[in-house]
């Protein structure tokens, strides 16, 4: 799937984001608890290596506890870093946040030494619903639109702990497919870049083994956990389409609607608490995109220099990309 989500805005931001970075303590990078691997921005981890990092894995109300509980050992076992779960429903999220903070840059304090705190994290990852209950007030504008925080904000959550929210920043490009399907299917990338049905297919694929049982419950299709792995994901579709009464002219199953009836029933929580990767499975993920990408750099160089293929001209730093392809 060629998923082109980076607008020319994000060079502007990346510029941004790099200036910010050195003169930052921790990192706070929030992270969609049901798919914390492939919500984690390459891009900022290269802008931010180096300096301590919370991950923040938000929205665990909607992800397996189990998978979550895997996740923040596995980040916690890093160094430099340490990983809490929350979700909207915290009403004072301020102390763990600054808490875990403290702990990862100690030497930080005081009038004369305030805390300088980075916040990032990719749009809809739920960002500015944090920032709001944190400043208390409803400050920084929430909705479902991807990028709605533009320009970067000083947050003061204590008198020497000072917060700077960057706008959600993308990277140019997904290397692992995999993620590229979990980033749609849990709404962070825009509606017009991926193809509902394979998003749906892809769901299908992993929910029929790692969740067969909340599937059944949702879809009652009269089928045993085997039953739902061995059955292939178009059969699968074509059956919940037609439960569902996702019904063409001539009684015929429409695949699209049935498609956006698993993708918004696993969004809205109407199959359960769901986390898309563990980090093991991300972990291998990773390793063939980046060999896959390694390969293609590879080609495409042998390509250019048998004269095969044109050098692409970079675009310039803030100007418009293209728009995406619809
Ligand atoms: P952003 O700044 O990172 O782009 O994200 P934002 O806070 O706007 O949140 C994106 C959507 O995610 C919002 O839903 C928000 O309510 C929801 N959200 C944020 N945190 C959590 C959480 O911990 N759990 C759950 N379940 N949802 C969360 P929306 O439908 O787009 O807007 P709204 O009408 O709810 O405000």
């Amino acid at each position: 799937m060629s998923v082109q989500w980076f607008p020319g805005h994000m060079h502007l931001t990346r510029k941004a984001i790099a200036e910010r970075v050195k003169s930052i303590d921790v990192v706070v990078e929030m992270l969609d608890a049901r798919l914390p691997g492939s919500s984690a921005n390459p891009l900022m981890a290269e802008l931010t290596s180096g300096r301590p990092t919370l991950k923040v894995l938000n929205k665990q109300d909607l992800a397996d506890p189990v998978r979550t509980e895997q996740w923040l050992a596995h980040y916690n076992a890093q160094p430099g870093t340490r990983a809490i779960a929350l979700d909207a429903s915290h009403t004072a999220p301020a102390r763990a946040l600054i808490d875990a903070c403290r702990e990862l840059a100690p030497q930080r304090g005081g009038m004369f030494k305030p805390m300088r705190v980075l916040i990032c994290g990719i749009p809809n990852v739920g960002k500015s619903t944090l920032i709001n209950t944190l400043k208390g007030r409803k400050a920084a504008k929430t909705g479902d639109e991807a990028g709605v925080t533009r320009t970067e904000a000083r947050i003061v959550l204590a008198d020497d702990f000072y917060l700077y929210d960057t706008p959600g920043m993308l990277w140019p490009r997904i290397i692992v497919p995999e993620s590229g399907y979990n980033l749609a299917a849990s709404g962070a990338v825009g509606k017009n870049a991926y193809d509902e049905e394979e998003v749906a297919y892809e769901l299908i694929a992993k929910l029929k083994t790692d969740y067969p049982g909340l599937m059944e419950a949702r879809y009652p299709l009269g089928l045993s956990p085997e039953q739902w792995a061995a059955t292939h994901d178009d059969e699968l579709l074509q059956a919940i389409g037609r439960q569902r009464g996702a019904l063409a002219a001539g009684g015929r199953v429409n695949v699209q609607k049935a498609a956006e009836i698993v993708i918004g029933d696993f969004r809205a929580l109407h199959i359960g608490r769901i986390t898309l990767e563990t980090p093991e499975q991300f972990a291998r993920w990773l390793k063939a995109g980046r060999q896959a990408d390694k390969e293609r750099a590879e080609r495409k160089k042998a390509l250019r220099e048998q004269g095969f293929i044109e050098r692409r001209k970079k675009p310039a730093v803030g100007k418009a990309r293209p728009a995406p392809r619809r």
